[in-house]
């Protein structure tokens, strides 16, 4: 290292150590081919209420977060629903298991808007919230349907291969208050895409409400060309920079781009601020997600990943206090409330059970068409402290002493950590692909600090540390390599993070590292763009549209809008950014 060189590395890299001191703004916060013959089912009932965004500093509880009345869990087995493809109920709960000091553009839409009170769907897409349906766990058989009604209601489903003409009717079933339904759709057409319609009623009613058409696919051969779509950090609890209607708008374009699968990166289920902590006030913004995330989980799977807002976490869970309750409640909210993908035949990932929540179902891999997906967890494999604690506690100062900051150089940052058990997975997983695109996704680099590239030299994802650390070999003496120079090695193609609250696409040996924007930020706003170095960045509102060709691999930033702020220059759905990855050689 020449000493320019060494001199400008000191300074990025106190650049980004220090950068905790803005870090994220804290204020406010089966083959289930068809198992027909019998399987039974246990829901769990909730409540099903409509979170306000009104959190903040204030001391004024949330009215969204008041503890639900108990008690409100039972659980009931059902007997078994078929139909001659194989529709099967199975557990949706099982046994196994400031904003920010913003540089960017200031935005027309103003921040501190979103004057509602509660956070919830527009008045037009009510319907969303009296009936969600979010796909899950889907295989190249199979697909989960989860169907959550706001009131009880009774209902069925028609499919088809072709629009319209529907070959299977289900049979009728009840849709319970406020419990997650499963059901499975089994005997499925690899590489096909269906059609259904779901039809509603309340009990007793004399005619169903037809639902519009949708559709979903089955997994893609190789060869196929499909679509993904990516949300970076919703953050409905902050009304500064989530505004509803930005954000189902943003899910209603995605949706229409006919996606096989959606992700979410994380941050969309924040706790931090909910005052009394219990099972159901920490569900609570899974439930309040449900409505939103329906507008495009009723045709495209939903996967979602662990931010560091949402408090699940190995470090939580090795507390002996409330941090315990909320990395178990929140966990198990997510996974009983989506349809989370477990480790089968068809999915790798985490095959640990944890007391008091079974399987995680935290990372996981998956091939379709001719790419390889990866969902890593930055926050259930590290002893220490990732990034934000729960209710303030910060990585930087011990608990309860507040003002006596440590400061970043005192962090155990080598205690950070995504595990042995997860990189070994991941390299054994990248090593016996052959797929000629590999994705890979987590909430961010380390799971703290800012920036792509910026920040994926240090310790375990780049082997770098500050003198008197020690070095990559000692603190990793199982790894190989760090994890960025694995990605490297196997040709992983664009890493997907969010954390940040922006648009940047940057590229380090041969790997881009893509920071995925806010679907509902009606400020506009490229926060913490100041961390990145490098690379185009552009500020949110938008997704991201992946389209997987043989040939090549396109990614669009489309950009999304409130009514009232677009204009020539600001139109829905209107691309932003652009560019293509080209299919790795052999
Ligand atoms: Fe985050
Ligand atoms: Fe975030």
């Amino acid at each position: 290292m020449t000493q320019k060189s060494a001199a400008s590395f000191r300074k990025w890299r106190q650049d980004w150590l220090t950068s905790r001191e803005q870090q994220e703004p804290r204020y406010g916060i089966i083959a289930l081919s068809s198992v027909r013959n019998s399987l039974s089912r246990s829901v769990f009932h909730l409540p099903h209420r409509h979170p306000s965004p009104a959190m903040s500093d204030s001391p004024t509880p949330n009215p969204f977060f008041r503890p639900f009345p108990a008690p409100f869990l039972r659980r009931e087995f059902l007997g078994l629903m078929t139909a001659s493809w194989g529709w099967t109920m199975v557990s949706s709960y099982g046994a196994d298991e400031a904003p920010e000091k913003g540089k960017g553009p200031k935005g027309r839409g103003g921040r501190g808007g979103g004057n509602s009170s509660e956070y919830v769907l527009p008045e037009f897409l009510a319907e969303f919230a009296t009936l969600s349906i979010i796909l899950g766990r889907a295989t190249d058989k199979t697909m989960t349907f989860s169907a959550l009604a706001k009131e009880t209601l009774e209902g069925y489903f028609e499919i088809g291969t072709v629009p319209g003409k529907y070959v299977i009717k289900t049979a009728v079933t009840s849709f319970q208050a406020g419990e997650p339904t499963e059901l499975l759709l089994g005997e499925l057409t690899p590489n096909t895409e269906y059609f259904y319609r779901a039809n509603y009623r309340k009990p007793g009613a004399a005619a169903f409400t037809h639902r519009p058409e949708c559709r979903f696919a089955t997994q893609r051969a190789s060869g196929s060309t499909f679509t993904f779509t990516i949300q970076g950090d919703s953050h409905p609890e902050r009304p500064q920079s989530s505004h509803p209607e930005l954000y189902a708008r943003t899910l209603q374009t995605a949706a229409a781009d006919g996606p096989d699968f959606h992700i979410c990166i994380g941050d969309d289920f924040s706790v931090e601020k909910i005052p009394t902590t219990s099972p159901e006030s920490l569900a609570a913004p899974y439930l309040l997600q449900r409505p939103f995330l329906g507008l495009i989980g009723q045709s495209a799977p939903v996967f979602l990943l662990n931010g560091n807002h949402e408090q699940a976490s190995l470090y939580n869970y090795n507390q002996v206090d409330e941090r315990r309750t909320v990395a178990i409640a929140t966990q198990v909210a997510r996974n009983r409330l989506y349809p989370t993908p477990a480790p089968d035949a068809f999915y790798s990932g985490n095959t640990e059970a944890l007391k008091d929540i079974g399987l995680l179902k935290n990372y996981c891999a998956w091939t379709w068409g001719d790419a390889l997906f990866i969902i890593l967890d930055n926050y259930w494999h590290s002893p220490a402290l990732v990034d934000s604690g729960f209710k303030g506690e910060d990585a930087r100062q011990p608990r309860g002493e507040k003002g006596k900051s440590r400061g970043n150089k005192n962090r155990d940052w080598w205690g950070i950590t995504i595990g042995d058990a997860q990189y070994q997975w991941l390299k054994e997983t990248l090593e016996t692909s052959g797929e000629t695109y590999k994705f890979v996704f987590a909430h961010h680099v380390l799971g703290t600090g800012r920036g792509g590239i910026d920040g994926c030299g240090m310790y375990e994802w780049g082997g770098e540390a500050r003198r008197g650390e020690g070095t990559f070999a000692e603190n990793r003496p199982t790894w190989p390599l760090p994890i960025h120079q694995l990605m490297v090695k196997h040709k992983v193609n664009i890493f997907f993070q969010g954390h940040d609250h922006l648009y940047c696409q940057q590229e380090k040996d041969g790997i881009i590292y893509q920071e995925v924007p806010m679907p509902s930020d009606h400020g506009y706003v490229a926060y913490n763009e100041d961390r990145y170095q490098s690379g185009t960045k552009l500020p949110s509102s938008g997704y991201l549209r992946v389209t997987v060709s043989p040939e090549q691999v396109t990614v669009d930033y489309v950009r999304s809008y409130l009514p009232k702020d677009e204009g020539p220059d600001t139109q829905q759905g209107a691309i932003a950014h652009t560019y293509k990855v080209r299919a790795n050689s052999a």
